[in-house]
This record gives C-alpha cells, structure tokens and sequence, in this order.
C-alpha cells in the first residue's frame, strides 16, 4: 500500500464517522461514543500524516506551500474540536459546531486527496511513495485504541 492508499483509507473511515456524529441526538451514548472515536481517529492521521507526509514534503519547493496550508488546516479542525468539548451535548449550539466539523474535514480531505496528492505524487519516487506508507500504517496501528469497525457501527 503506498501512501495515498494508506491515508485515504483512513480518510473514509473519518468520513463515515463524520456521517454518523451529525445524525446523533442529544446527549447520548452513540453521540458521545461517536464523537469519542471521530476525535481519535482525527488526532493520530494527524500526526502519523505530519510525521509521515507532510514532513518529507514541506522541505521541498513545489510542495511546501501546500504542506503548510495542510498543516494549518489541521489546527483549525483542532479548533472546532476544542468548541465542541466546551458546549454541551445536548444543546443546539453542540450539532451546528458539529456540522461545521463536518464540513472543514470534508473540504480538507477533498483539497488532500484533490490537489495536495497530485503534487506529492510527483515529487516522490515509487520506494518513498511505499516506505511512507508502511511508516504512516505502521504509526496508525501502534496509535489506535479501538477496533474501527466497531466504532463505526455504533
Ligand atoms: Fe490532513
Ligand atoms: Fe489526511
């Protein structure tokens, strides 16, 4: 698996739970269990992305730009996960921050997949495009706390 196939892998599976947390109600198990796995699965492709991505891309001319930009965005989703845990639950304000989360990684990961992929792809060579994406799997399987099939399914 190189290391688009490995990142947008885990990209559906944010999407997914996206899904699920913006059909939630109120203060309940599945919200909070939910949102419990979207805000895990958010924190380690971050990192294990800027460890594993990013980081070998932003030393280079064509794509540091992009990869800053990338990095920016992923504090901001940061942002909006922090307003989340400061509201409560079961108010309104809780699923419009929800909805907003929604949409900022969404945009994100069609920018990643949509642009920042293309210009990853030819910068780097084949053995980087694989041993990146052992590197980024290999962080994600150490990193992960839960079984992602079941957090999907709550
Ligand atoms: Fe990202
Ligand atoms: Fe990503």
């Amino acid at each position: 698996m190189n290391i688009f196939e490995a990142l947008r892998k885990d990209h559906d599976i944010q999407r997914k739970l996206l899904e699920v947390l913006v059909d939630t109600s109120g203060n309940t198990k599945k919200r909070e269990e939910t949102f419990k796995a979207l805000k895990h699965e958010l924190k380690i492709h971050e990192d294990g992305e800027e460890r594993h991505f990013y980081s070998p891309l932003i030393d280079i001319d064509k794509t540091q730009d992009h990869a800053r930009h990338g990095i920016a965005e992923h504090h901001e989703i940061d942002e909006i996960i922090a307003q989340l845990e400061e509201t409560e639950m079961d108010s309104s304000a809780w699923l419009k921050y929800a909805k907003k989360l929604k949409e900022k990684v969404e945009h994100h990961l069609e920018d990643e997949e949509h642009t920042f992929f293309q210009l990853a792809g030819k910068v780097l060579n084949d053995k980087e495009k694989i041993n990146l994406g052992a590197e980024y799997n290999q962080y994600i399987e150490t990193s992960r706390e839960h079984e992602i099939e079941k957090a999907m399914d709550i």
